[in-house]
């Protein structure tokens, strides 16, 4: 029988990703989305490319009733891969209680219910936004965590400390905690991808709505970092390649592969990449100009931060494959489909 993993935030746009990858895998999965941030049919676009339509239930990870439902319905739910969260760092300063209370109070619904229903491990969706500004690059699991810049990315550090706590207290459970980089790109097919609402604060997804025309110029926020053209530097993953992670590290809890109950990764391509030499590259790629201009820096960004993703590459057999040209074309592709589709 196909084991069973439950993938909470599955119609966003990691997860998403990684619902086909692991369907491609052979998994069964079942979504649990309140849909706050996604579109239901992307359940029909994951199906389109997998051949599978996965279950979808709407329900809020804030509602442990309603979870708890799932887990009943679904007997032997045997991994869980939490994406649910928030996840916009300017509106988590403007509203710290809400996402505190979406991101922090979700995990613990799930913590509480996965030893009640014998689920046996967890893949939790954290971010290099817990490294700050590194002293060290690229930076490695080993470097210290520095004090959160907003409450979102306080929730990620919180949520890491309480996956520890309930682990050192006896929990059944394992856990991998994933650091993601900066994911771009979307899949290969164009069905799924990034659908920011309102008005993109992520570069990517600013940058294609700014080549199709829905915004009139990008700004680049500063070019006066200490770094070769004054941008600042990213680790840029593709999703797919991301998405790919999940199952690799999903398999290792199933397998009972784990060294420690807790294990901690570092997900990026080890490349360091700054803002204008990507505009460079998307232009190159796509031969589409882009509007831009350099204006001043955006309050909170970390000057440059790039992975050392070794640990992954041996311990998990996992590596970036994507070239920066494919992914940064994928993006273009999906944002030109948005438009078929009447989208955006
Ligand atoms: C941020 C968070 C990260 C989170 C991610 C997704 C921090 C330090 N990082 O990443 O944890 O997972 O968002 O929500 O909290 N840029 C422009 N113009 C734009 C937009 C961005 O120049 O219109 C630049 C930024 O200044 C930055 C780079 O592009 O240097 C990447 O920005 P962005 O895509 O927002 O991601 P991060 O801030 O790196």
């Amino acid at each position: 029988m196909k084991e069973r993993i439950l993938v909470t935030g599955g119609t966003g746009y990691i997860g998403s990703h990684t619902v086909v990858e692991l369907q491609n895998a052979g998994y069964e999965v079942i979504i649990v989305d309140n849909l706050s941030n996604s579109r239901a049919d992307v359940v029909d676009n994951i199906g389109q490319i997998t051949g599978i339509r996965p279950a979808f239930e709407q329900v809020d990870c804030l509602d442990y009733a309603g979870l708890e439902a799932v887990f009943a319905k679904y007997e032997g739910i045997k991994g869980i891969i939490h994406f649910a969260a928030s996840k916009a760092v300017g509106e988590s300063v403007q509203k710290p209680l809400l996402y505190y209370r979406n991101n922090i109070v979700s995990l613990i619904n799930i913590l509480e219910l996965m030893p009640k229903y014998g689920v046996e491990g967890i893949i939790f969706s954290s971010s290099c936004t817990v490294y700050g500004q590194p002293d060290q690059l690229p930076v490695t699991e080993e470097a210290p965590i520095k004090k959160a810049e907003s409450p979102y990315g306080n929730t990620k550090q919180i949520n890491e400390e309480i996956i520890r706590d309930t682990i050192h207290s006896g929990s059944p459970i394992s856990a991998i905690l994933l650091r993601y980089f900066n994911p771009i790109g979307a899949h290969p097919s164009a069905l799924l991808g990034e659908l920011p609402n309102g008005v993109p604060q992520n570069l990517i997804p600013y940058l294609t709505q700014t080549a199709i025309g829905i915004r009139e110029k990008l700004s680049v926020f500063g070019d006066d970092y200490n770094t070769p053209d004054g941008s600042c530097i990213r680790d840029f993953i593709n999703v797919v390649d991301l998405a790919k992670a999940h199952v690799v590290a999903i398999h290792r809890i199933l397998e009972k592969k784990q060294a420690e109950q807790v294990e901690v990764f570092n997900i990026g391509t080890g490349r360091g990449v700054s803002v204008l030499e990507l505009i460079n590259a998307f232009e190159k790629s796509t031969g589409v100009k882009l509007n831009y201009q350099i204006v001043g820096r955006r309050a909170g960004d970390i000057e440059q931060v790039w992975a050392n993703p070794e640990r992954a590459n041996k311990v998990l057999g996992w590596k970036a494959e994507a070239s920066l040209e494919d992914t940064l074309l994928s993006a273009w592709k999906w944002q030109l489909r948005l438009r078929e589709r009447g989208i955006q």
